[in-house]
């Protein structure tokens, strides 16, 4: 039988937020100061997150996306990525950092990590917006974090449930029924 899913609380709101992507903006700024930054979105969970992250950085940005998605149908992440979208420009020499909406198994930043990282970039960071530590099987850590979470299947600010949910201004999460 098929799942039934409910909507918890409000796990994270919208000025929370707003508060942290403009410290994490804060911290980037800082660490590249008197730098550039090329900083790419993996599509489509982190765009909401990467739009409003940009606006909080002054040093010089530029923007690019890649879309992956995780071999076989499973709910699962397998580890075997495919690239749906790759990248426009040319990343060597850069300061790469890769925004992500949330890290949970890790496998697929870890491709992502070492794809990228045979491209020859001058640095490779990860920026994610949240992270479940207790599901890592890889063996990635984000440079920056917004909020470390529990276990829980999250909607919203992007992240979605079979492609809904994203444009819920907050965090929220599912909960079976
Ligand atoms: P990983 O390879 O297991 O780390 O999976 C990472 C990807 O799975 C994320 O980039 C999300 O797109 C998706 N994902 C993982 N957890 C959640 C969740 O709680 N809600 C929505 N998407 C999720
Ligand atoms: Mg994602």
């Amino acid at each position: 039988m098929e799942k039934k899913y409910v909507f918890g609380d409000v796990m994270i709101g919208k000025e929370e937020l707003k508060e942290r992507v403009a410290e994490l903006g804060k911290e980037i700024s800082r660490d590249y100061k008197g730098e550039s930054i090329l900083a790419i979105c993996v599509l489509k969970g982190a765009v909401i997150f990467m739009s409003d992250l940009i606006r909080e950085l002054n040093v010089e940005t530029k923007i690019d996306f890649m879309a992956v998605s995780s071999y076989g149908a499973s709910t699962e992440s397998t580890g075997v990525v495919r690239i749906l979208k790759d990248l426009d420009s040319d990343i060597e020499g850069e300061n790469v950092i890769i925004i992500e909406d949330i890290i949970d198994s890790g496998l697929t930043l870890k491709y992502l990590k070492d794809y990228l990282m045979a491209r020859n970039p001058k640095s490779l960071k990860i920026c994610t917006l949240l992270d479940k530590p207790e599901r890592r099987v890889a063996d990635v850590k984000p440079d920056y974090v917004g909020f470390s979470i529990e276990n829980k299947f999250i909607v919203g600010y992007g992240l979605d449930y079979n492609q809904m949910y994203r444009n819920l201004p907050y965090i929220s999460y599912l909960e079976e029924e």
